[in-house]
This record gives structure tokens, sequence and C-alpha cells, in this order.
């Protein structure tokens, strides 16, 4: 399973990069609200980071709009995705950019039924959102299986991108169902490598050790 991080701050970036785990990133713009560069620098500085898919978000509401919007974003990097919300104009902007080769992550996904439109529109990535379906008494996972299927089915050229992942259980039940990727926040990610039984294996090997230095 591919491992996105799910941010727009440069430094977790960076950070989680080095790990060895990274395969690509996603931001929102809650996410780049957050940080204080300007949202073009973060996108720069990200394709700089990390050889994978960046999702950056294209924020008109026409279709014509966002076209325009995604080929200029595009146009910074070849490992550039856009991202659309599912609506409408954006299935019909996302059927207009994959026919010229940009990619479409299609977002705010909460349905099998919406994937399977932004599947037939030919985004290359689907996010459903598992959390925020959670939030409301849904099953997020169920959702993220339904679409596991439909794509299956049918032999679809597109991803899951398992999104608004809350917790390391989220990331092991998408790994445990066949999800092609999770798109995670930088806390969860640090979570995902803490186990209180290593910590106390390794404090105990290191006191043993200081034993064994001692003779
Ligand atoms: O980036 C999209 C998604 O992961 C947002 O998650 O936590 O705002 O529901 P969240």
């Amino acid at each position: 399973m591919k491992i996105f991080i799910d941010t727009a701050n440069v430094e977790q970036i960076r950070e989680v990069s080095g790990w060895g785990i990274l395969d690509g990133v996603t931001t929102n713009p809650t996410l780049v609200a957050k940080e204080k560069m300007d949202f073009e620098t973060i996108v720069r500085e990200t394709c700089a980071i990390v050889d994978g898919p960046i999702s950056a978000e294209a924020m008109s509401t026409r279709s014509e709009d966002i076209v325009k919007e995604a080929r200029k974003l595009a146009s910074i990097h070849k490992n550039i995705v856009i991202k659309i919300p599912m609506t409408e104009e954006g299935l019909k902007a996302t059927k207009t950019l994959s026919k010229e080769g940009i990619k479409v992550n299609m977002t705010l996904v909460f349905s099998p039924a919406q994937a399977l439109l932004a599947c037939k529109a030919g985004a290359r990535y689907i996010s459903p959102f598992v959390g925020r379906l959670d939030d409301i008494g849904h099953n997020g996972m169920e959702v993220v299986a339904q679409i596991l299927d439909i794509i299956d089915n049918y032999g679809f050229d597109a991803e899951v991108i398992v999104a608004s992942v809350r917790h390391p259980g989220h990331v092991v039940e998408a790994a445990m169902m066949g999800a092609h990727i999770a798109t995670v926040p930088y806390e969860v990610l640090k979570k995902m490598f803490k186990h209180p039984l290593t910590d106390q294996g390794i404090d105990k090997f290191l006191q043993d050790w200081e034993k064994v230095a001692k003779r």
C-alpha cells in the first residue's frame, strides 16, 4: 500500500520523507490555510522533496474555471495531481482534464455512487473521507470496500486514497482491504511506529548493554 502524508506543512513532509516510507502528498485548502507560506511555494517545495503524486486543490466552482486553474497548477511540476471536489462541474472538468493527461484526485467523496461517477469521468484517484463519515455515525471503511469492489469489477484505472484518516486503525483496515493508498496526517503517522512494548524493550536492551560494556 502506498502511504501519502495529508499536510501542507513542508517541515512535516521533509521529516516523513526522511523515514523512507513516503509515496506522495495530499493538501487541501484548510491545511494550506494553517501555514504561513503561500500556496505555490508550498507546492513547489513539496515537489522538490517528494518524487510522487502531490495533490493540489483547484478552488474554482465552474468547470471551465476549474480546468484553467488545473492546467496552471499542473504546469508547476509533472507530479502534480489536481484535487477536484465531487460536483457536477467537477465531473465535467475531470473529463476534460483526464483527456489531456492531467491527473485528477476526486475529493470529498462520501458514497460509492459518487465514486462510480468519478471513475467514469476519468479520475485517476478517488478520495473517500472515512473519518468524516465515522463522525456522523456512518462506517467510512465500508464505503472504501464498496468503492474498491466497483473499481475491481470494471477494471477502472483509478486508485482509492483513503482520506480523513483519524487513527492508525484506519490505515491498518485500509491495508487489510487492499486499498491502494492511505493519506495520513503527521500525528497519526507518528503513532503508527510507536508501541509501548518497543520502548520498554529498547530501555531494557540499553540497560543490559551498559552491564556488558562495563565488563
Ligand atoms: O485532505 C482531505 C482529508 O484527509 C481531510 O481530513 O481530517 O479534515 O476530515 P479531515
